[in-house]
């Protein structure tokens, strides 16, 4: 396990991003993490509190201990938006080396103070923190919402990044989570203004439906974590359906060549992502 810190700000030095991919279960783990071995990319792998509760932390972080150990490129765990402190402490404990506090629903002063007390506490494991001031809108693993919120100043924003020693910014760009139904127009100027003022890698999330021209002015702006949630879904439902379809057409019912097949998309997923991003080859 590589550190969060080391991973994003190399890349931002660097400007290429790296693929933060939210997995579902064992299966996709493994994929993601198969993809960058093979591009020789570093990967975040993240899991919602969803995902968490669903599969069970300790369940999990054993499936993580196992499927990186001695892998040969720079890996981290991220806990996605978590509001939950208690959830956050114990995935501290259990492991995570990364964590996004997601107080985006507290007045801005209440999340500064929570901020830097998960802060805090995240370097007592030497773990990162991200942290955000205002919700990336959209509903994903029953968290967020679908009204955009009001973004703040930019010196309400740097006050934020400075007081509470957060690793990664994740300011709202007018992205969202989930499908976009048309195009996104997405403010770049903001994250170049935050990173001329502080120079912090940004995070970039709601990557899912983002143009390849957007993922380049983006990634050369300083966004050096894109966070895909939703393409992973996509591709796991979509396989498997595609696939099953095939099955009952041949009345052949096999669940390991269901699982190869959906895995194999899973991995090409990722890999495109990386592609994308530039960070092939990037490994260490
Ligand atoms: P998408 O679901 O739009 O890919 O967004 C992912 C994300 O930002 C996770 O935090």
């Amino acid at each position: 396990m590589t550190s969060l810190k080391q991973i994003v700000d190399r890349a931002f030095a660097e400007r290429y991003g790296v693929p933060a991919i939210n997995v579902v279960n064992d299966l996709t783990m493994e994929a993601v993490l198969a993809a960058a071995v093979q591009q020789r990319s570093p990967v975040i792998i993240q899991t919602s509190v969803k995902t968490v509760r669903s599969i069970g932390m300790n369940l999990l972080y054993a499936m993580w201990r196992e499927m990186t150990s001695g892998i040969e490129v720079p890996v981290a765990l991220h806990l996605d938006h978590c509001p939950d402190r208690e959830v956050l402490t114990a995935c501290l404990r259990t492991g995570w080396n990364s964590v996004l506090f997601d107080g985006s629903r507290l007045p801005v002063a209440e999340n500064l103070r929570q901020t830097v007390d998960v802060v805090f506490e995240a370097r007592s494991y030497g773990a990162h923190v991200e942290g955000e001031i205002e919700a990336i809108t959209g509903v994903e693993d029953d968290i967020g919402s679908d009204e955009e919120a009001r973004r703040q100043s930019l010196p309400v924003a740097l006050d934020f990044i400075r007081k509470t020693g957060i690793d990664v910014f994740a300011p709202a760009i007018g992205n969202a989570h989930g499908v976009y139904r048309s195009e996104p127009h997405l403010d770049a100027r903001r994250v170049s203004d935050i990173v001329a003022a502080e120079p912090v890698p940004i995070a970039l999330h709601g990557g899912t439906g983002m143009t390849d021209a957007q993922f380049t002015d983006l990634i050369g702006r300083g966004c050096a974590k894109v966070n895909i949630s939703t393409a992973l879904k996509i591709t796991y439902m979509k396989s498997s359906l595609a696939f099953l379809r095939m099955a009952e057409e041949r009345d052949s019912w096999d669940p390991p060549s269901l699982f190869t097949s959906v895995r194999l998309a899973v991995v090409e997923m990722a890999a495109a992502h990386m592609r994308r991003f530039g960070s092939v080859g990037k490994a260490w």
